[in-house]
């Protein structure tokens, strides 16, 4: 017994809600193949398109998915995971999420689902920890329940599906440059201004009261970061010069995707998400810097 599944691309912070906000890609992921087999255990017997271990203990999928055995009883039969990467490591559209999520979730599908979405995102968690050194939810969130999340909490953890209108769509281009989330994190401080963590509590529930009300202009009133941002995006090439390029096209809104090097720009409508898609091409290659770009709906 098999399952095929798409793992897709997600994009964490959404400028004011570092570690707390994501949504995902409807057409940017990974694929994997999780199989149930007679041998006890977990086993990555694949993976194609990048370079990571086959290990089960040193893979996000293999450690999310023994976080998420252990909790079960004693199984006597075992799964083994095949992976296709397309969401390259260190671009900030959750590749280590897509795989410690598709784990987790095929295997609970061959198990006949003992855990709500919700729960998994526990044991997605620990793929995270493993990838970056730290157990944050805000990508394997969304990759587990579509759509827009918050993490409201994280002890305990307590994950809000958020609804969001039909036509936001989002652009995504990733200089090919690869950013690790250990390294994009290493250079945040850990204390914030009263003054700055004001504007970003006030632009976090303006992004949420946006969301639900269909307000396109509070919503991009909103993706505003005064903690994070200013400090990561010099490890960006081009990041001001795309970002004003997304909002002289009709962006709501444009910033970091995760840590980076991607960035997002969130849009009313497919057509002007992909003349922001033209733009910030242009941007890259006038700069002869290799890039890959997607358009797509939030779902
Ligand atoms: N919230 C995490 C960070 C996402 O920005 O470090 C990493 O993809």
């Amino acid at each position: 017994k098999e399952i095929k599944l798409f793992c897709p691309a997600t994009i964490a912070n959404l400028s004011c809600g570092f570690d707390v906000l994501g949504l995902c890609l409807d057409n940017a992921g990974d694929e994997m193949i999780v199989r149930k087999v007679d041998q006890k255990g977990v086993r990555i017997t694949k993976i194609a398109g990048a370079d990571l271990p086959l290990e089960t203990e040193k893979n996000v999928s293999g450690v999310a998915a023994l976080a998420m055995l252990e909790t079960l009883d004693e199984l006597d039969f075992g799964f083994e995971i095949e992976i296709y990467k397309n969401i390259k490591a260190g671009s900030g559209i959750g590749s280590s999420a897509a795989s410690s999520a598709g784990a987790v979730f095929g295997i609970n599908e061959l198990l006949g689902r003992p855990y709500s979405r919700k729960d998994l995102v526990q044991f997605a968690m620990q793929g995270e920890k493993l990838a970056s050194g730290n157990a944050h939810a805000d990508n394997v969130a969304p990759a587990l329940l579509g759509g827009f999340t918050l993490v409201r909490s994280y002890a305990p953890l307590d994950i809000i599906r958020i609804d969001s209108p039909e036509e936001l769509y989002a652009t995504v281009v990733h200089p090919q440059i690869e950013l690790k989330t250990s390294d994009a994190r290493s250079v945040l401080k850990q204390n914030v201004s009263l003054k700055s963590a004001i504007m970003q509590w006030g632009n976090v529930g303006g992004l949420i009261a946006g969301l639900y009300t269909k307000d396109y202009d509070l919503i991009g009133r909103s993706l505003h970061d005064e903690i994070v941002e200013p400090l990561r995006s010099v490890l960006i090439p081009g990041f001001d010069q795309i970002k004003q390029t997304a909002l002289e096209n009709g962006a709501l809104g444009s910033g970091i995707s995760g840590s980076g090097p991607s960035i997002f720009a969130l849009s009313r409508g497919k057509n002007t998400a992909d003349q922001i898609a033209k733009a910030m091409s242009e941007v890259y290659e006038k700069m002869n810097l290799p890039y890959e770009i997607h358009v797509s709906k939030i779902n």
